[in-house]
């Protein structure tokens, strides 16, 4: 099995989708809040990269469905929900459908709708993530959503968690270097995720606007069991 992870959408390119199955990491904090949404009773997720499309979306479907995201790290005016995971309660989602639309995340996903299959992967669903990606058959590639097109410390974290379960369970896999540093980089800092995640850039700003709760809660290792897969009615279940 080849596995190859990307650092940031500018590397992504159609070998990397081509029959192969796909995991988006947006560990700050789309791809960890879209994991809690399914695990807390939401119906199902879809992913739009422009609000003007959500708005659309959100038309279509009706009272049920939710506008979900931000712009900036601030939820977006008009929105039902931001993006942060205690927002996401059962209470407050239980069976509705979730429209997502991040400055980041939801972007990187619009760009992978291409591969055979495709997965939302965190910290917070690490765990869950390999196995999945161990039971699929096919080559992998991680894609590290960014921040706006930079590498970003957390999801390159989350994917080096991600992948050292992946290894745990399927130990013949072939590393691209971008995976091999990715999971360096996590095993000499496995203890110290928390530490690690507040010095990003992103989490930095995410403190800036009182979220550094928001931060903690996603730099926990396999915390979450749900897995978003993309389905053929276009839409995120778990
Ligand atoms: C994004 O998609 O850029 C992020 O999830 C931003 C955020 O932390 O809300």
């Amino acid at each position: 099995m080849h596995v190859d992870l990307l650092f940031t959408p500018l590397e992504l390119q159609e070998i990397y989708l081509q029959n192969r199955a796909i995991v988006i990491i947006d560990a700050l904090r789309a791809t960890s809040t879209m994991s809690v949404a399914l695990q807390n009773g939401a119906d199902k997720i879809i992913t739009k990269a422009g609000i003007e499309e959500s708005i659309a979306t959100q038309k279509e479907l009706g009272a049920n469905a939710l506008l979900c995201g931000e712009r900036g790290g601030l939820i977006i005016p008009g929105f039902d929900l931001g993006n942060s995971p205690f927002e996401y309660t059962n209470q407050t989602i239980s069976g509705k459908t979730l429209i997502f639309c991040t400055t980041n995340g939801t972007k990187a996903i619009a760009m992978t709708q291409q591969a055979d299959m495709v997965f939302l992967g965190a910290t917070v669903n690490g765990q869950a993530t390999a196995k999945k990606l161990a039971a699929c058959g096919k080559d992998i590639t991680i894609l590290c959503a960014g921040t706006e097109n930079k590498v970003s410390l957390e999801d390159t974290l989350s994917g080096g968690l991600i992948l050292t379960e992946l290894c745990a369970i399927a130990p013949h896999c072939q590393y691209n270097d971008a995976a091999l540093i990715a999971m360096q980089a996590y095993h000499k800092n496995a203890e110290e995720l928390p530490q690690l995640f507040l010095q990003g850039k992103h989490a930095q700003k995410l403190i800036h606007l009182k979220h550094e709760k928001d931060v903690l809660f996603c730099a926990q290792k396999n915390t979450v069991q749900t897995v978003p897969h993309l389905c053929a009615d276009g839409f995120f279940h778990c």
